[in-house]
């Protein structure tokens, strides 16, 4: 596809990157980000929890290991809270204006990390994001999957209060990742994260060159 192609129908489009911690999805949205910047594509890039003032005080709050007795429904609040401030703020204008949004996580990892590990039932958690996002789902789910074993060995040694749940509860985040993607078919790209980081990339670029093909161009006012 040429460049003025990609522009076009990427034009307005809402994409989530989604992963555990440890599938290596940092370093391809910072390939993502390059590769977009080259092919002259706005590209506007917000991460989760976080991406706003108020957005990065809740992810403080979240993260900090001192908050060992946080309960699993406020953690999902939080998190929720935390998006809904940056749907309103970043991520809606920006569409508007005809950017490509690519957030870094969005309500798949409550659904993974809250939900299918966390415990909290699937549509508890939907009918939260839908009053938080008000109907702005991505248009597509990238998930960059890895084997929970080689995504630990992969984790700073500085764990952060996610990180720290264990072994167990990754594979529970990553089972409800894989689940989720085969329920919705239509809005996931699963990737072998377990790869090289030009291979996943590669794998990236193929994935999204053949969603591409199914799109007609977004209107943007
Ligand atoms: P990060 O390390 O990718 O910035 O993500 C922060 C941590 O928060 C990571 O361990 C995943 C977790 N998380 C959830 O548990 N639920 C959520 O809804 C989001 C967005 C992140």
């Amino acid at each position: 596809m040429t460049s003025a192609q990609w522009g076009l129908l990427l034009r307005g489009r809402f994409l989530a990157f989604e992963g555990a911690d440890g599938s290596g999805k940092s370093t391809q949205i910072s390939r993502f980000q390059a590769w977009a910047a080259e092919q002259g594509i706005s590209l506007v890039i917000v991460r989760e929890p976080g991406g706003t003032a108020v957005g990065e005080r809740v992810r403080d709050i979240l993260l900090d290991p001192i908050h060992a007795e946080m309960k699993v429904r406020c953690e999902m609040l939080l998190y929720m809270a935390s998006r809904s401030q940056l749907v309103l703020e970043r991520i809606e204008p920006a569409l508007r204006q005809g950017s490509c949004v690519l957030s870094d996580r969005f309500v798949g990892s409550t659904l993974a990390y809250q939900g299918a590990a966390g415990g909290i039932p699937e549509a508890q958690i939907r009918a939260v994001a839908e009053v938080a996002i008000g109907g702005r789902w991505p248009d597509l789910n990238v998930l960059f999957d890895v084997n929970t074993e080689t995504a630990m060995r992969r984790m700073s040694p500085l764990l952060d209060r996610m990180e720290s749940k264990g072994a167990e509860f990754h594979k529970r985040v990553r089972e409800g990742y894989l689940a989720e993607a085969r329920r919705d078919p239509k809005h996931y790209l699963v990737v072998d994260a377990s790869q090289t980081p030009d291979n996943v990339f590669d794998q990236l670029m193929r994935g999204l060159q053949a969603w591409c093909t199914t799109l007609t161009p977004v209107a943007v006012a």
